[in-house]
């Protein structure tokens, strides 16, 4: 028999091991954070909330390098020429584009040319075969035309600039496609807000219809309205940015004339062109 005293003796043996182990898990612990190197950036510690501070005024997260860098970048380049602007546009934001399908069947980014300075602008709808093959706008027969009516100005290339709104040759020349817009006049924007034109002129319906953001509007009617091209970019209030456009017609559509209907057209052209110069000299 026995009075139970041996099972105490065990039990309070059985606890003083434990409490001993415990002891020495707590003492290894805080011997091995107190020989720790102290770093050198004590971490940052962010004071706790009080009861009265609310979810919403408690401190927001200290924003991404990225963000930092992006910011950083895009209130240096407010310095820049319009030729650095068009220049940065060109090799790191459109790159290489393979926004949209057009990338596929391209044979270049036909990007833009001319006068980063320039009053007056040209913008086409988009690259056709020779401009696909020379990664230049307008250089096939609808651009010598244009050419011709610059002279006809006394200006040339050199004095304007001239884009299209989709960088990328559609295949078959196919009208562009509205996700192909979406994705591309981002850049045709950018190049806008670069150059500052005076005046943009539209060639054709479609590029007239893409830059005042009306949907089936005539050209006829688009050449009698005063329109604008809304420049401001997506951080700013619409409209904060206009910029006069003119629409007229596109010099293939005049060569497609002939006889009396392509002297007036031509005539009709000359006296929009004009209309563009006398804009961006009031401007
Ligand atoms: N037509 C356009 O709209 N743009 C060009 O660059 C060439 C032809």
């Amino acid at each position: 028999m026995t009075d139970g005293t041996d099972s105490l003796d065990g039990i309070a043996r059985a606890v003083a091991l434990h409490l001993r182990r415990q002891r020495l898990a707590y003492d290894t612990r805080y011997l091995r954070v107190r020989s720790a190197p102290t770093p050198a950036t004590p971490p940052q510690v962010r004071p706790a909330p009080t009861t009265a501070q609310s979810r919403s005024a408690r401190p927001k997260p200290a924003p991404s390098k990225s963000v930092d860098a992006k910011a950083a970048l895009r209130s240096q380049a407010e310095s820049w020429s319009a030729a650095t602007k068009l220049e940065y546009l060109r090799k790191k934001n459109v790159g290489d584009c393979r926004r949209c399908g057009l990338c596929q069947t391209r044979q270049n980014i036909v990007f833009g040319v001319g006068n980063p300075e320039a009053r007056i602008m040209f913008v086409g709808e988009a690259p056709g075969a020779d401009e696909d093959r020379k990664g230049e706008p307008f250089v096939g027969k609808a651009g010598q035309l244009l050419d011709r009516w610059l002279v006809e100005l006394g200006m040339s290339r050199a004095d304007v600039y001239i884009a299209n709104v989709l960088k990328c040759r559609p295949p078959g020349n196919r009208d562009p496609r509205p996700d192909e817009v979406e994705r591309c006049s981002p850049f045709l924007r950018a190049q806008i807000r670069a150059i500052r034109p005076a005046a943009v002129v539209a060639l054709g319906r479609h590029a007239g219809m893409l830059l005042s953001r009306r949907d089936d509007m005539s050209l006829r009617a688009m050449r009698g309205a005063r329109l604008d091209y809304d420049a401001s970019s997506p951080k700013e209030a619409p409209r904060s940015l206009l910029i006069p456009l003119v629409v007229t017609y596109h010099p293939a559509y005049v060569l497609r004339q002939s006889g009396e209907a392509e002297v007036g057209a031509t005539q009709m052209v000359m006296a929009d062109l004009r209309r563009a110069l006398d804009l961006a000299a009031e401007a």
